[in-house]
């Protein structure tokens, strides 16, 4: 498994230290307002789980999952609802947490949808993003880290399901997925 990663961009103790940080920032942004905190399947559910321990406020929990991907490196522009959420958004304040944004389609989907259902506030916090390869003006409201226009897997991101137990992120071989 190590032996397809080409490097490693972000070690597990810096991912943590950034991680720490969000969830500062987070816990004071949002305190008193028990937000609903939305992991969005599969990627960020480790994000989700370390940024939550970091957050020292009440709060709720969801997980909705999406898929915009399969299992090829390139989205396909279609984002389907796989997983609807438990509770409804009315009124809540909303977190939803993603693990990276590339185009940023999947995330103005969800952001429509939720807000279509009338949440009270929608924001993102997304622990990776790569700008450069965004096709809707969409940002995140927190962020961990900027990547390079590379595929990475590690930190619940995966390519065909794998990978996502590597505790680092780091860039897939692309003779891993060339061929
Ligand atoms: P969009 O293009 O909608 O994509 O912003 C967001 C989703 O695409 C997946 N994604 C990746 N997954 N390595 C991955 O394992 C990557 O480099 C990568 N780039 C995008 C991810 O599921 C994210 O939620
Ligand atoms: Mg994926």
């Amino acid at each position: 498994m190590f032996n397809d990663i080409q490097e490693v961009l972000y070690t597990e103790e810096q991912l943590q230290t950034k991680i720490k940080e969000l969830g500062e920032t987070l816990s004071r942004d949002y305190e008193g307002r028990n937000p609903l905190v939305i992991c969005v399947l599969k990627g960020a559910f480790i994000f989700m789980a370390d940024l939550v321990k970091n957050m020292t406020i009440p709060l709720e929990l969801d997980f909705m999952a999406v898929s915009s991907y399969g299992t090829a490196t390139k989205s396909s522009g279609v984002v389907k609802i796989l997983k609807d959420l438990d509770v409804p958004v009315e009124g809540r304040d909303v977190l939803i947490v993603e693990d990276i944004i590339d185009s940023g389609l999947t995330l103005s989907y969800l952001i429509d949808v939720l807000e279509r259902r009338n949440a009270n506030s929608t924001r993102v916090v997304a622990l990776f993003d790569k700008p450069v390869r965004r096709t809707v003006g969409l940002e995140a409201d927190y962020r961990g880290f900027e990547l390079p226009d590379a595929f990475v897997v590690g930190y619940g991101l995966d390519y065909a399901e794998k990978y996502r137990n590597l505790p680092f992120i780091g860039i897939l071989k692309p003779e891993v997925y060339s061929n």
